[in-house]
């Protein structure tokens, strides 16, 4: 479990992160989903100890990260935006550096990376090294290297950007399986699409505000279930309904090509922009 109360960032005049307070349960899926320069990566920063909050407190598993770094230390995984792996060092070598700096016994260090390798297929290419891993491969090691000393809380940051698309589908499918065995997982996205397909609940940030949370199916009810689409005056426009029936309705009375489909997690969050997610700020 997660919890940050009133955690504020500043960087000389900017405030990265404003006055942020949340709770993440026990087996959480919790995507944070908001635009560059967001303070997503302020935020998972300050959650790790990699940089301390101006003001304000985070805990994880009930320890507080400025008093018990170690209980803290040992509950989380991290998984940064850009690569931390030792390009010369294979990938077996890779989780048996981490094992080693979190004071792993060799005998835990070897039957982890074997499971961990395994688990992740890439036990056929252990003994390459990092380096010459493409970047979906070097995705799937990080997150190996970041679960080697067993942590019940995994952090990710962008775990898909730069990823094509099977290997974004691949890095997906793991993190549902970590979900499916207990795991706690936190993720920022830019990607509504990544948000919508993984998170069990998500939190909207912007301006280093957390804007609202609620599931992906909250925010897409309160928009609307369906849309009816219609391009008109050289653009696009989408109006809300609860039913197929009634935006059906609505698209009969109307010339032109008109489009009625359920609504995503995009449509709800361009209708929910417009009423005010950027300007609240
Ligand atoms: N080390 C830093 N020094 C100064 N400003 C920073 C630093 N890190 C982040 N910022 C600023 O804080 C804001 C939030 O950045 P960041 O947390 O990286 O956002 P995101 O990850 O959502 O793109 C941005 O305005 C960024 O420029
Ligand atoms: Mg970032």
């Amino acid at each position: 479990m997660i919890s940050y109360k009133n955690v504020t960032k500043k960087y000389g005049g900017v405030t990265a992160v404003a006055d942020f307070s949340l709770e993440i349960g026990r087996g959480e899926f919790f995507g944070l989903l908001g635009p560059n320069g967001a303070g997503k990566t302020t935020l998972l920063r300050m959650t790790c100890a990699l940089t301390a909050p101006s003001a304000g407190d985070i805990s994880v598993n009930g320890a507080r990260i400025d008093r018990n770094l170690t209980d803290a230390k040992r509950s989380l995984g991290v998984v940064p935006q850009y690569s931390n792996l030792e390009n010369e060092l294979s990938a077996l070598q890779n989780l048996e550096y981490h094992g080693r700096l979190y004071g792993l016994t060799r005998r835990d260090i070897r039957r982890r990376s074997r499971e961990l390798l395994e688990f992740s297929g890439l036990d056929g290419r252990r003994d390459e090294a990092a380096r010459v891993f493409s970047g979906g491969m070097r995705r799937k090691l990080m997150i190996m290297k970041a679960l080697m000393h067993e942590p019940d809380i995994l952090l990710l940051d962008e775990p898909s950007a730069g990823l094509d698309a099977p290997w974004r589908r691949r890095v997906w499918d793991l993190l549902r399986e970590l979900h499916k065995r207990g795991l706690t997982l936190l993720l920022t996205t830019h990607y509504l699409e990544e948000a919508e397909a993984l998170c069990s609940r998500l939190g909207m940030i912007d301006g280093g505000a957390l804007r609202r949370t609620g599931t992906p199916g909250e925010m897409i009810s309160e928009a609307g279930k369906f849309v009816l689409e219609y391009f008109e005056n050289g653009m696009t426009t989408q109006r809300f309904f609860d039913s197929r029936d009634e935006a059906a309705a609505r698209a009969a009375l109307m010339e032109g090509d008109t489009r009625v489909r359920a609504a995503n997690l995009e449509d709800a969050f361009i209708k929910l922009s417009g009423k005010g997610f950027e300007a609240e700020g």
